[in-house]
């Protein structure tokens, strides 16, 4: 929960919470938009006193205003964002019809914020015809529509009706504000390990665990590119929206594949490809169709190399080549191995990361150094990835 962010500074953030069991994560979510620098204000309605306290979020959120006949107006004018999570059926029904009965939806009524809503609901009544055209009407109003998950309820049913997770709330809320530095690119990551087989039950592979990979395709999402991700084996996974698309695989000549597959096809071309996986340099000549038997007191494994997929890309003609950036995992002569990459892989830039002593993989943390040609390294902070991320793409974004 605690992933940073790097847009809510100072943001102006109203926040609607209506009758739910899952109002009890909207503390949590106070709290962390507090931790970020944003300024909170909240609407309780009845529904919501039922589950929460006036007193629990106004501790939270360090209100201290006094509701009035004007209070809609007020509010309305300050947001500069109206998030109303949970958002209950009765709400959603209320909003979509423009009734005005209550704080809340008069003032939903009165501002000219974006409205962000996080349904949370029974999955019956999610999948409700009046429901569903509810949710209609306010997506071709623009209002936008954060999950709702599904999975297990508080009803003991199972189906779609489940709130985001405070968390995504906070990665949705920041999204809102980023600025749209990468509106109308598309860039192409990997990420992750590969997985070359051996046989039926053993594979090489490595430490990565995709952390860093994912990290840029969220980012990426953030500044409002389209993402590809070709990805490696990992235990991650990233919300479904429809500007990202993730195609798995599980070793190097699939990830090559899927690249070279998805630069040609895409209309128009991708712009950006930042290889971020940690690609098998090598591969068993064969892989055995039984699983090897330990007969032999010592076992020689045979090895090919594998397509370097970085330096595949940056080879291609102008007309698809997209801007190529590598990354370089060193364990010593950081910069000069990374410079040496950069120029015999014919990039256009690399990040440099030293992954010795444990450092880098699995973690949450990094700590890069940014190399173009002709200009002199750029060394970053130990940052967590996510703001690595975000830092990186900001960079190239000034490139095209
Ligand atoms: O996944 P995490 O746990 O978060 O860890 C992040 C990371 C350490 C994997 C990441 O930050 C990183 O450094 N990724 C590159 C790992 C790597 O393979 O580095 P390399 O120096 O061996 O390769 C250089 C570049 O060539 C890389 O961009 C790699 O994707 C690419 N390559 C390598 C071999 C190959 N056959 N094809 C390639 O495209």
């Amino acid at each position: 929960m605690n992933t940073p962010t790097k847009y809510l500074q100072q943001r102006r953030i109203l926040i609607g919470i209506t009758g739910g069991i899952a109002a009890y994560k909207i503390c949590e979510l106070i709290r962390r938009l507090k931790e970020q620098g944003a300024e909170v204000k909240t609407i309780l309605t009845a529904g919501g006193k039922e589950f929460i306290t006036p007193l629990t979020i106004r501790a939270l959120s360090g209100e201290t205003d006094v509701e009035d006949a004007m209070s809609h107006i007020t509010l309305a004018r300050w947001a500069e964002v109206l998030l109303v999570a949970p958002a209950s059926a009765n709400f959603i029904a209320k909003f979509t019809h423009g009734l005005a009965d209550d704080l809340l939806t008069t003032t939903c009524l009165a501002t000219t914020a974006p409205i962000l809503i996080a349904p949370a609901m029974n999955q019956q009544m999610w999948q409700n015809h009046a429901t569903q055209q509810n949710m209609a009407l306010l997506k071709q109003r623009a209002v936008t529509i954060l999950g709702p998950n599904s999975g297990e309820q508080a009803c003991g049913e199972t189906g779609p009706g489940r709130m985001l997770e405070p968390h995504d709330l906070l990665q949705a809320l920041d999204t809102h504000f980023a600025p749209r530095l990468l509106h109308n690119k598309h860039v192409l990551i990997t990420a992750g390990p590969t997985q070359e087989a051996i046989d039926p039950v053993r594979y090489l592979s490595n430490h990565s665990s995709g952390k860093m990979g994912y990290a840029l395709a969220s980012a990426a999402l953030k500044l409002g590119a389209k993402v590809t991700l070709i990805s490696g084996p990992t235990q991650l996974s990233l919300p479904a929206t429809h500007n990202l698309e993730i195609v798995h695989v599980k070793n190097a000549a699939q990830m090559l594949n899927a690249v070279m597959q998805h630069i040609k096809a895409a209309q128009p071309k991708v712009d950006f490809f930042v290889g971020c996986a940690a690609v098998a340099d090598y591969t068993p000549a064969e892989a055995r169709p039984q699983k090897i038997k330990k007969n032999t007191a010592t076992f020689t494994l045979e090895l090919t190399r594998t397509a370097d997929i970085l330096q595949a890309v940056a080879q291609l003609p102008a007309s698809l080549r997209p801007f190529t950036i590598g990354f370089a995992a060193e364990t010593e002569n950081l910069l000069q191995n990374a410079q040496q990459k950069l120029h015999a892989k014919c990039l256009d830039m690399v990040i440099a990361n030293a992954v010795d002593n444990g450092k880098v993989f699995g973690q949450e943390e990094n700590q890069a150094w940014i190399i173009r040609k002709d200009l002199p390294p750029v060394e970053l902070p130990i940052m967590r990835k996510e703001v690595l991320a975000v830092r990186i793409l900001e960079d190239l974004s000034c490139e095209l």
